[in-house]
């Protein structure tokens, strides 16, 4: 595996491969690798002839008293996870690197960004697509991979490779659980054990939605009451929001109707966990 911090040496190597003719999978990361983040690396080992994994914790999308300083960092234990997921090229660039001075464009995706997530975290979105962008023009991938469980993400990247016709498709892999339920992410490694215990209450209260729907509920007021039930009696839980949208402008529903995402954001202390379901009726 080849590790690649600067943007020079990457274009280069990039340029010849795609000389080639090699597919490139490209799985962008903030590091911390999980399970998750593994599966998205086998299966960009599985279709392409070259996987690429970037590591960048992106402070433009972080908020103000958001958890970037903090934000779980491990290269060196990530670098020995990449290989041995089947890691072709690592890229790990500096924040100067991505940003240098006097850097002054950004990509905005409206509309869908104004909902969940893009409400409680101003700014997130924006932060997101421009660094996926750099990386897409960086890495000139085939393919590139990303997760469900960060699902508006995956729907605003979407936009943006429609929108702005990028050439490339975009490989959504479901969320990967823990033995109980809870989707993992770098952040449970902020919980306590006590939080970690009742973490599990997102991926439940979740389910049970389903469990209605399929008993015939289809008024999203009466989901959304009963998942907030759940969540707010966990001690300590700070719901951020529950809510049921379409999956084309990601718009809130009054009925489920065809297919709607269910999401929900809780803060345990200073730790925001989210979680979503897909329902189709
Ligand atoms: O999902 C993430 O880890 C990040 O938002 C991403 C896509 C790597 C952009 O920084």
């Amino acid at each position: 595996m080849q590790v690649i911090d600067n943007i020079t040496a990457l274009k280069d190597v990039i340029g010849k491969k795609k000389k080639k003719g090699l597919r490139i999978g490209l799985v962008p990361t903030m590091g911390f690798l999980h399970e998750g983040h593994l599966s998205l690396m086998r299966a960009a080992k599985a279709e392409n002839d070259c996987m690429v994994v970037s590591i960048f914790v992106n402070p433009l999308q972080f908020g103000v008293g958001e958890d970037y300083v903090e934000y779980p960092r491990d290269l060196e234990g990530d670098k020995k996870l990449a290989a041995a997921a089947g890691c072709d090229l690592l890229f790990s660039p500096s924040v100067r690197e991505m940003y240098p001075r006097g850097y002054a464009t950004f990509v905005e995706v409206e509309r869908l960004t104004n909902s969940l997530c893009g409400l409680s975290r101003p700014g997130h979105f924006r932060g997101v697509t421009t660094v996926v962008a750099k990386l897409f023009n960086l890495v000139c991938p085939d393919r590139a991979y990303f997760g469900q469980k960060d699902a508006q993400q995956a729907f605003v990247l979407q936009k943006m490779v429609a929108d702005l016709n990028m050439d490339l498709q975009l490989i959504i892999g479901p969320t990967i659980r823990e033995a109980d339920g809870l989707a993992m992410s770098s952040r449970n490694k902020y919980l306590t054990p006590a939080q970690r215990k009742e973490a599990v209450t997102l991926y439940k209260s979740l389910q049970e939605a389903e469990q209605s729907i399929a008993a015939g509920e289809r008024e999203a007021e009466v989901l959304k009451q009963a998942i907030s039930q759940r969540i707010s009696a966990i001690k300590g839980a700070c719901l951020d929001y529950v809510e049921i949208v379409d999956t084309t402008e990601l718009c809130p529903v009054l009925l489920i109707s065809g297919k709607c995402l269910i999401a929900v954001a809780v803060r345990f202390g200073q730790t925001r966990l989210i979680d979503n379901v897909i329902v189709e009726v």
